[in-house]
């Protein structure tokens, strides 16, 4: 079938300004690149009103969990005063209740850590299992209203979940690009089961994102990548939802895990934006977390000033972060510079070792997301982080989406003996024990346990 090509401007389009150059344009839908320079675009925050109307946002958000409305019960649409005014009618809105995920007290690895608290945010308990559900709702929206009939992503795997869903959800199509044998199988079987056209590609994901920027050119599809900025809208939501839930207070130091660097950089914006009003009296430092393999802004950050991003091949078994040429690396730097953070790698065994020690505290997470323990405590280690200070990760991703990962670590295979030295892990392993069907041999297992 040979798909029509529209070239005509969306309607009713928003205002947006390039990262680089500054000007002013409206939306050009398709890549999202500034028309004068080709750089990354942002959508511009609505005026603020009084200061008196400002203060009274966040009874009218709370308020709003009381609600049956859908743009009431969604955690991204609650606080739609930040959000940029765009025609959401004649449909509403496409939610699936993201956002209002739990925010954890986590005292044994503060203790264990030495510093004054650990609290993890869970982006991983959204509806298809990340945070990208929180920048979704806002992206499927607009595609919805500018009529598109389909949206399409390349992905590491949890964009393309999120997309399929809401898209469906929408009764749009999806086109998903993912890098061959390279995403967890989880986020692979939820695309399928929400109905996407799924693209098994023969490379890796930053070659996934080329041919997209390619297809978008002679196919009428809506892009949903990051690059896409109502994205960082939704997912900037995440500042509010934080600082609500702790009474309007900041930690000394966020931690969140760097892949494409768009999450990164829609926590600093929606933060900054936040503190502009008045509503969030701190800053946090908020630091971004590589794997080692794959940590092209951890180079840029030390070798370059952030003044340049090399593009490498990349390798980390934490899948979801497994990206040499990450599209919203300016933009990062800027959360970087702007609020005082650090940039650091973390290798496969302390990741691994991370996952695990969250794991243990009942509420788990996928790979990607423990690089922020693992990078917590390495910045503690080195004194970057004070023993009075507060710590908050950003957990991106649910347990569940890579199992295989869990029970290769259990079994002893993850990570592989090229990462060095297994000793760290041993305490941490719990493969599952193959008895024979007798309580005999249950209660000796039990025995050899021994108390927890
Ligand atoms: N954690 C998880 C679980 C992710 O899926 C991703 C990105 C990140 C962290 C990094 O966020 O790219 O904004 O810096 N996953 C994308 C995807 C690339 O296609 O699902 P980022």
């Amino acid at each position: 079938m040979k798909l029509p090509v529209s070239t005509a401007p969306a309607p009713d389009a928003a205002s947006m300004q390039c990262i680089a150059c500054g000007r002013v344009q409206a939306d050009p839908g398709g890549w999202y690149q500034c028309a004068a320079c080709g750089d990354l675009l942002e959508l511009i925050p609505p005026q603020a009103p009084s200061a008196a109307t400002v203060q009274s946002w966040p009874a009218l958000w709370r308020s709003r969990r009381d609600s049956r409305l859908a743009e009431d019960l969604s955690g991204v649409w609650r606080f739609r005063e930040l959000l940029p005014h765009f025609p959401l009618a004649p449909r509403g809105i496409v939610t699936l209740r993201e956002g209002n995920t739990p925010l954890y007290d986590l005292p044994r690895l503060a203790r264990a850590a030495g510093v004054a608290a650990v609290w993890a945010k869970h982006q991983g308990m959204n509806p298809t299992g990340s945070f990208k559900d929180l920048g979704m709702t806002v992206a499927v929206t607009r595609a919805q209203a500018l009529g598109a009939q389909w949206v399409a992503c390349a992905s590491t795997g949890n964009t393309s979940a999120s997309m399929a869903a809401y898209a469906a959800q929408a009764g749009l199509r999806s086109l998903v690009l993912i890098p061959a044998g390279k995403i967890a199988w989880g986020k692979l079987a939820q695309s399928l089961d929400y109905g996407a056209l799924t693209c098994q590609l023969d490379t890796d994901f930053d070659g996934c994102v080329r041919i997209l920027r390619e297809l978008v050119r002679r196919a009428p599809v809506y892009v949903v990548n990051s690059i896409n900025p109502y994205r960082v809208e939704g997912q900037k939501i995440m500042a509010a939802e934080i600082l609500e839930q702790m009474a309007w207070q900041s930690p000394d130091h966020i931690l969140i895990p760097g892949g494409n660097l768009a999450n990164s950089s829609a926590l600093g914006k929606g933060w900054l934006e936040l503190a502009a009003l008045g509503l969030a009296a701190k800053i946090p430092r908020i630091s971004i977390v590589q794997a080692e393999g794959a940590s092209p802004l951890v180079d840029c950050w030390r070798d370059w000033k952030g003044e340049k991003l090399q593009p490498r091949p990349a390798r980390t078994l934490a899948t979801a972060i497994q990206i040499g040429n990450p599209a919203s690396w300016k933009k990062a730097v800027r959360v970087l510079r702007s609020t005082g953070g650090e940039c650091l790698a973390v290798n496969e065994m302390e990741i691994a070792q991370a996952k695990a020690e969250i794991g243990r505290q009942g509420i788990g997470c996928e790979p990607a997301s423990a690089v922020t323990w693992a990078g917590a405590k390495k910045l503690i280690h080195s004194g970057w982080i004070q023993p009075g200070q507060s710590v908050m990760l950003i957990l991106t991703g649910h347990t569940l989406k890579d199992a295989e990962y869990i029970l290769g670590f259990h079994r002893g295979e993850i990570p592989g003996p090229e990462s060095g030295s297994q000793a760290a892990l041993a305490g941490l392993r719990h493969p599952p024990r193959q008895l024979p069907a007798t309580v005999e041999a249950v209660a000796a297992a039990l025995e050899t346990a021994g108390r927890p």
